[in-house]
């Protein structure tokens, strides 16, 4: 990694101000539901405490939109992380202010102060030059770690750099490792699986695609935009009219680089979209005119699976169907089998792809899942993000 990290520094007595991702998922009484991103920060806060930092952690969590809103609030998190850790975790109603200074002033090497929800206030999204000063003014180090959130230019990851010596943190050093597998020379044969639900999102990572991957395998909702533009009826699947040009486009240009673009055979149709609805499986030139589209089908998983074996590098953004339902989730479920079965670097993008394979049981079965959706997606994409270039060079 190019830029400075947690190991060109020394960090023993020092105050050290981390961003990390604590963005979790919390059920409808606050209850954390998945600890991946709690678990993720921990290489690097154990770090901190074998040499002797004190160490104040920030996170911003959900949407709460510059307002103080209890049920965004970081404190089921400290009581978890102090589960986990097995060690006190101080926390304070704010990140900035008296009750913050003086919480930072008081903490020794060793100890673990987490601050409220750095969204609370306005100020974060705006990247506000005094805001994040202010959260600076508590440490003597600034460490990003938040890979989940290095696509924002916030205050509290990006602004607050201009005050503190800065460095990135483990997570992010990982990260970066196991994405450039695939960004930068990937081993061959390199196979790209993309689903989820719009080919909006995933422009500009098919470009990237179209001049590294040997071959592109389509799935999900974004599918349907594809089968349209090959002429195909759809029923009442979703399919972005406005893209359907840019679908035509993306397998022009496949062609001419001689890059492999494979759409589904089959796919799984309902009427309604429902846990029992009735279901079955359908050619893709045959969807019925009152039926949805909502996963492939076993011949498009049992086609991409060859495609998938001999592969050196894999990456997987997006699930192939609606696999929350379990009618439409069998697609999602073989695809995740047939990655945690290939012996080259499989790489899974964060968010909903991350979801399914956590799900499916397959977790320990990959190279990497990335803690970050938005994020991974754009730096695949071959974009710069904002939390890691504001870090100095080593
Ligand atoms: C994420 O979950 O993708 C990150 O925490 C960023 O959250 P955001 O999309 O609300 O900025």
């Amino acid at each position: 990694m190019h830029k400075k990290t947690l190991s060109d520094i020394d960090i023993s007595g020092k105050k050290v101000l981390i961003r990390i991702d604590f963005n979790v998922p919390l059920d409808e009484h606050q209850n954390i539901t998945d600890n991946t991103r709690i678990k993720a920060a921990l290489p690097t806060i154990n770090y901190l405490l074998e040499n002797n930092a004190a160490i104040i952690l920030m996170s911003h969590l959900g949407r709460p939109k510059g307002e103080l809103k209890s049920t965004f609030s970081l404190e089921p998190v400290a009581k978890r992380l102090k589960e986990i850790i097995g060690k006190k975790v101080y926390f304070v109603h704010d990140c900035i202010g008296d009750e913050v200074k003086q919480a930072a002033k008081n903490l020794k090497p060793g100890e673990i102060l987490l601050l409220e929800n750095t969204r609370f206030h306005p100020e974060e999204k705006k990247n506000d030059p005094e805001f994040a000063k202010e959260l600076a003014s508590i440490a003597d180090v600034f460490v990003n770690d938040a890979f989940g959130t290095a696509h924002r230019a916030h205050a509290s990851n990006v602004g607050v750099a201009e005050y503190l010596p800065s460095v990135v943190g483990f997570l992010i050093e990982k990260e970066i490792e196991f994405l450039d597998k695939a960004l930068l020379n990937p081993e061959k044969p390199y196979t790209a699986i993309l689903g989820g639900v719009k080919v909006s999102d995933k422009i500009d990572l098919i470009e990237q695609l179209l001049e590294k991957a040997d071959s592109i395998l389509v799935g999900g909702a974004m599918m349907y935009t594809f089968l349209r533009a090959q002429g195909y009826s759809t029923g009442k699947s979703l399919v972005e009219e406005d893209k359907i040009p840019a679908a035509l486009e993306i397998m022009e240009k496949a062609k001419e680089k001689g890059v492999n673009l494979y759409l589904p055979e089959d796919t799984v149709v309902a009427k309604e979209i429902k846990e029992g609805a009735e279901f079955h499986s359908v050619p893709v030139d045959a969807i019925p005119n009152d039926m949805i589209g909502l996963d492939i089908g076993i011949l498009t998983v049992r086609k991409y699976t060859e495609i998938i074996k001999p592969s050196k590098t894999v990456i997987w953004n997006g699930p192939m169907g609606m696999f929350e339902i379990g009618s439409f989730s069998h697609g999602t479920k073989g695809i995740a089998r047939a990655v945690a079965a290939c012996s080259g670097i499989t790489i899974i993008g964060g968010g909903d792809s991350a979801a399914a394979i956590e799900k499916f049981g397959f977790a320990d079965k990959v190279s990497h899942i990335s803690t970050g959706g938005g994020a991974s997606l754009e730096y695949l994409s071959g974009k710069k993000l904002p939390g890691i270039s504001v870090i100095p060079d080593k």
